[in-house]
């Protein structure tokens, strides 16, 4: 069975771009694939946290992980930091990437704003991933659109390696979905939609009630057109809701479009507040039920374990090939 391997940052508000773009390809993915699910919580101190409040978000993941659908019976899920292999494997990465190849990271660009004070974590961000990936001898990352360079730096380093030390990693492959891959923000459709935005109403966290979801639906920007049209060049505010209607129905935004012809926006909104609230509700009542148990602890410290068995495996190969320890 092939590898899958996918992390989400415990930033909080997760939401339905990173459920459509990611986390339903996890669920789909764990019927026939080997998963290995993670809460990135090291990626996510390249930022400032409050550490109670990451402690939190890092149990809201996880519980979410489980409400999505996510069997801990077919999957390891666990968080990052408890398998110490992500950094040890991160800094013999760092030492066969360039600066150069980190400098041109978009990420970088945008979070560090050119500042000389940005942390150097989120400078060397991407090794991190890059170990969080090879460690597993993954063949598959379900990610959204945004990763794209983050999977390419990726395969490069795997590359690299392999070509001077003879084959060490598993080169892998960025997994897309194509209505999902980049969800974008409701206020403003040419920005992606984000954990950290201000304005709440330019996403939909799965967390969000019903009343919450239909104000940030019925607000979303849209254009003065009024045809129900699929135009991401000319109409990204519509062609967005559109992207998420399909998503959230498994309805072709061509059968949409038909389905829609000659209504206007008010009508088709309304129905998206619907298709959205019925997909996620189920996710919310299975959340609250998971999220205080002593059982999921129980499972990402399992997780935990069975990801540092393979962790350890995968080290000592490399190890091994770069001369390193006895
Ligand atoms: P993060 O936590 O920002 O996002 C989690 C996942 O959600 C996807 N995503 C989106 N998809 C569609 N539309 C959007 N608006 C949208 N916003 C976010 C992201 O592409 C991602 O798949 N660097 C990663 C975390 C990470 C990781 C890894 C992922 C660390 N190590 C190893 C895969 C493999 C990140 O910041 O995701």
């Amino acid at each position: 069975m092939k590898r899958v391997f996918s992390g989400v940052q415990p930033t909080g508000n997760i939401h339905i771009g990173n459920y459509l773009g990611a986390l339903k390809q996890f669920v789909e993915l764990q019927q026939d694939h080997d998963c290995v699910y993670c809460i990135v919580d090291l990626h996510s101190i390249t930022m400032p946290q409050d550490p109670k409040v990451l402690r939190e978000n890092i149990m809201d993941v996880a519980a979410l992980y489980l409400a999505i659908g996510l069997d801990p019976k077919k999957s390891i899920i666990f968080v990052q930091s408890m398998v110490p292999g992500h950094t040890e494997l991160a800094w013999i990465l760092m030492c066969n990437s360039y600066t150069g190849e980190l400098s041109r990271m978009t990420q970088f660009k945008q979070k560090s704003r050119d500042s000389e004070s940005a942390p150097t974590g989120l400078f060397t961000y991407p090794i991190l991933m890059a170990a969080d990936i090879l460690l597993y001898d993954t063949d598959v990352v379900p990610v959204g659109n945004d990763q794209k360079q983050h999977i390419e730096i990726t395969r490069d380093l795997a590359e690299r390696v392999n070509n001077k030390y003879g084959k060490t990693f598993v080169v892998p492959d960025g997994r897309f979905l194509k209505e999902g891959a980049r969800i974008m923000s409701l206020d403003d459709p040419t920005a992606k939609m984000s954990k950290s935005a201000e304005n709440i109403h330019s996403r939909i966290s799965l967390l969000d009630d019903t009343n919450k979801i239909k104000k940030s639906i019925m607000r979303s920007t849209t254009d003065s057109e009024g045809t129900i049209h699929y135009d991401m060049g000319s109409k990204p505010g519509i062609s967005n809701l559109l992207n998420i209607y399909s998503a959230f129905s498994g309805l072709g935004v061509v059968e949409i479009e038909k389905k829609y012809e000659g209504r206007g926006y008010g009508d088709f909104k309304k129905d998206l507040v619907d298709v959205t609230v019925e997909a996620i509700l189920p996710i919310q009542q299975r959340y609250h039920e998971i999220r205080k148990s002593q059982e999921l602890i129980d499972i990402l410290k399992d997780g935990a374990e069975k990801a540092n068995t393979i962790s350890e495996k995968t080290l000592t190969r490399v190890k091994e090939k770069f001369g390193l320890g006895l």
